[in-house]
C-alpha cells in the first residue's frame, strides 16, 4: 500500500444522491452468479430490457465481454478469478456512484470474492442473484461447447468440472433456471425489485 501514501481522495460537488435524483431511481448492483451455462447472461439481458422500458438507466458487465478488454490479461486460476472479480467490483461501484443500475454476470465461483464486492458498497446496493442450475443441466446445454472440451482436458480449471463453485449462502434471490421458464425467472427478479422499492417512483 506504500504507493498510495501520496494519493488523496477528492470529493466532488455532484454526489451519488444528486445523480440518483436525476435518474429518478436508486442505483445498485444486480450480481448474477452461477455455473457457465446456467443462464446468467440470458436472464440479465431480459431483466435489463424490462428495466430499460421502465425508464431505468442500466448497464451490463459480462464475464465473456470484459475478459476481451479490461481483463484480457487474466486467466482462470483462483488468483486471476479473484482479480477479475475485484476489478469488476470496483467498476460496478463506480456505476453505483454514477446513479446507474449495473447488472454483473460472472461465474464468480468464490464466496469470499463476492462478499468483498458486497463490502465495497452500502447495504442494499448489492443484490446477489444465484442463478441455480444443476451441473448436469448446464453440461447438457453446453452452449459454447466448453463442458465437452473440459471433459477431455482441452480446457483446464473449468468451473464445476476441474475447478470449484461455492454456492451463495444467503443470496437475496435464487432463481432455478432448470425448473422455471426464463420468463418466470425474469418476473421473479422484477417482483423482488418492486417489493423492495428498487424501481423508482414511477414503477
Ligand atoms: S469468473 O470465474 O472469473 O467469474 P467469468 O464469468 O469472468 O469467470 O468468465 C466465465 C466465462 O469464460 C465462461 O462463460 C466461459 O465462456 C469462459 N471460460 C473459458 N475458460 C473457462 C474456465 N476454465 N472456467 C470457466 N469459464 C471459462
Amino acid at each position: 500500500m506504500g504507493q498510495q501514501e501520496n494519493i488523496y481522495h477528492h470529493s466532488f460537488s455532484v454526489t451519488k444522491e444528486l445523480r440518483q435524483a436525476l435518474h429518478g431511481h436508486k442505483s445498485y448492483i444486480l450480481w448474477f452468479t452461477g455455473l457457465s451455462g446456467s443462464g446468467k447472461s440470458t436472464i440479465a439481458n431480459m431483466v435489463e430490457g424490462r428495466l430499460h422500458k421502465k425508464g431505468i438507466s442500466t448497464y451490463i458487465l459480462d464475464g465473456d465481454n470484459l475478459r476481451k478488454g479490461l481483463n484480457e490479461d487474466l486467466g482462470f486460476s483462483s488468483e486471476d478469478r479473484e482479480e477479475n472479480i475485484r476489478r469488476i467490483g470496483e467498476v460496478a461501484k463506480i456505476f453505483v456512484d454514477s446513479g446507474i443500475v449495473v447488472l454483473a454476470t460472472f461465474i464468480s465461483p468464490y464466496a469470499s470474492d463476492r462478499d468483498d464486492v458486497r463490502k465495497k458498497v452500502h447495504e442494499g446496493e448489492f443484490l446477489e442473484i444465484y442463478v441455480k442450475c444443476p451441473l448436469e443441466a448446464c453440461e447438457k446445454r453446453d452452449p459454447k461447447g466448453l463442458y465437452k472440451k473440459a471433459r477431455i482436458g482441452e480446457v483446464t480449471h473449468f468451473t464445476g468440472i476441474s475447478a470449484p463453485y461455492e454456492e451463495p449462502v444467503n443470496p437475496e434471490i435464487i432463481i432455478e433456471t432448470s425448473q422455471y421458464s426464463i420468463e418466470e425467472c425474469v418476473l421473479q427478479i422484477i417482483d423482488f425489485l418492486k417489493d423492495n422499492e428498487h424501481l423508482g417512483i414511477d414503477n
